[in-house]
């Protein structure tokens, strides 16, 4: 019967620690190359789109349903049937959806540029021209957001996450009396790295909280709305109509694509916003370009063409990505739940899982590792400026190995966070 680390004496420390060093010493051996760093679907994930792949293939079936001719310019919002399919996945009227290219984060980074640049629809002046623009940063996080920022110079403050979405206590104070907070990164359903579902709530307090900044923005980057572990779907978010109902329809700006519905680097993304936002945005937009890939969106038309298709495929890649799910979760499980050291969310949904450890092992899990041959988020990844206050959260992502990779991935990375806590209760006893 296993026992809490922190109950071991220094002897039994000490006897498990060898033990566990051997193990890693075997498996520095093995000269390992295993990624569990990024989320990325698997090669399988991309076979199940073959069909996209192929649903466009000469010049006779070029021509969308309202009788388009895809290779030409026009057509600047997109495709009107992808219009419709992500005013449904976004619960947006369709008037107020535009396709983009083939990632949604190059339309975030455009919006805050666009931001600093001209300002969004209630914005005063540019951001450019404020003294200093914050942003909240719910955590742990993605770190691409806040790579964002950090191009800008945008100030980051963290705000906790619950499980349901953010510490809302915390946001409406910071939003209701700083108007340098010019908004909120928030990923409402399977939130990256957590899994956190929002709340009706907390989207409610989102839509209607006070703002010190007339223009202050959600930024709600909805990357996996349908991305289920589970087999069943959450409810399409209504943010956009509790904003409209607020009297906020200005505060969201939603983003989604198909990266991880059908190909991560060949999908579509789309933006939708106030029709304010779109008439400020305009001239922008359309000083840089004519029209999308609307073939790219004619693929995508074919195959998904309607919600029901889409939440098929998504149970395809639940049917690859849960077994996945299931085997590091059990790991771990197996492996670390009576020593008291680490904790796991069971996500619902999404890529990740968000582990958390020991204080201050973090870094030295990661880098034990990495030196065995399995490379994992970089520590501190999850949060602004990279730095993860107590060195204590991992985020996993299993999608892209194979069961058998994984299987080695977690027994290394069990026996990596066994070794660093014990080197950590030891150092305290020094
Ligand atoms: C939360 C979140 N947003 C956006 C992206 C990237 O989206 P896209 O491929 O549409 O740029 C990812 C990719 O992992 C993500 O996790």
């Amino acid at each position: 019967m296993k026992k809490a680390l922190i109950d071991f004496n220094n002897e039994e420390l000490s006897a498990l620690y060898r033990l566990l060093s051997s193990r890693y010493d075997s498996f520095r051996a093995q000269n390992l190359k295993l990624n569990m760093a990024r989320g990325k679907p698997s090669p399988e994930q991309l076979d199940l789109s073959e069909d996209v792949l192929n649903a466009v293939t000469d010049i006779n079936n070029c021509y969308s349903r309202d009788g388009i001719d895809c290779r030409n310019y026009s057509d600047f919002y997109g495709l009107s049937e992808l219009r419709e399919l992500f005013s449904q996945i976004l619960s947006v009227p369709f008037n107020n959806v535009l396709i983009g290219g083939n990632s949604s984060l190059t339309l975030m980074y455009d919006t805050i540029s666009r931001a600093f640049l001209h300002g969004l629809a209630n914005s005063p002046r540019p951001w450019s021209q404020e003294e200093k623009i914050k942003m909240l940063c719910p955590v742990p996080g993605y770190d691409r957001h806040y790579t964002i920022c950090e191009s800008f110079g945008i100030e980051m403050i963290s705000i906790p996450l619950t499980g349901s979405g953010p510490d809302m206590d915390m946001v409406e104070e910071l939003v209701a009396k700083d108007p340098l907070i010019k908004g909120i990164w928030i990923i409402p359903v399977y939130s990256n790295p957590t899994g956190d579902i929002y709340s009706n709530e907390v989207l409610f307090r989102l839509a209607n909280m006070p703002a010190k900044a007339n223009d202050f923005t959600i930024i709600c980057d909805n990357a996996y709305p349908f991305h289920t572990l589970t087999g069943s779907f959450v409810k399409p978010i209504c943010l956009f109509d509790m904003c409209c109902a607020a009297g906020n329809e200005d505060r969201p700006i939603f983003f989604a694509s198909t990266s991880k519905i059908s190909f991560a680097a060949g999908g579509v993304s789309c933006i939708a916003m106030s029709d304010s936002n779109f008439k400020k945005a305009l001239p922008s937009l359309q000083a840089q370009f004519i029209c999308m890939d609307k073939l790219n969106q004619l693929r995508h038309a074919r195959v998904f063409s309607d919600l029901d298709a889409v939440k098929s495929r998504m149970l395809q890649h639940c049917e690859l990505l849960s077994p996945k799910f299931d085997l590091v979760e059990k790991a771990l499980d197996a492996n670390l739940s009576s020593y008291g050291v680490a904790s796991w969310n069971l996500p619902l949904g999404g890529y990740f899982i968000s582990l958390k450890v020991m204080e201050n092992t973090a870094k030295r899990i990661i880098g034990l590792c990495k030196d065995a041959g399995l490379i994992l988020t970089s520590a501190g990844a999850g949060f602004p400026y990279s730095i993860d206050p107590h060195d204590c959260y991992i985020r996993l992502a299993p999608s892209y190995p194979s069961l058998e990779e994984l299987n080695t991935a977690t027994e290394l990375l069990c026996i990596s966070i066994l070794l660093a806590s014990i080197e950590n209760i030891l150092s305290f006893s020094d």
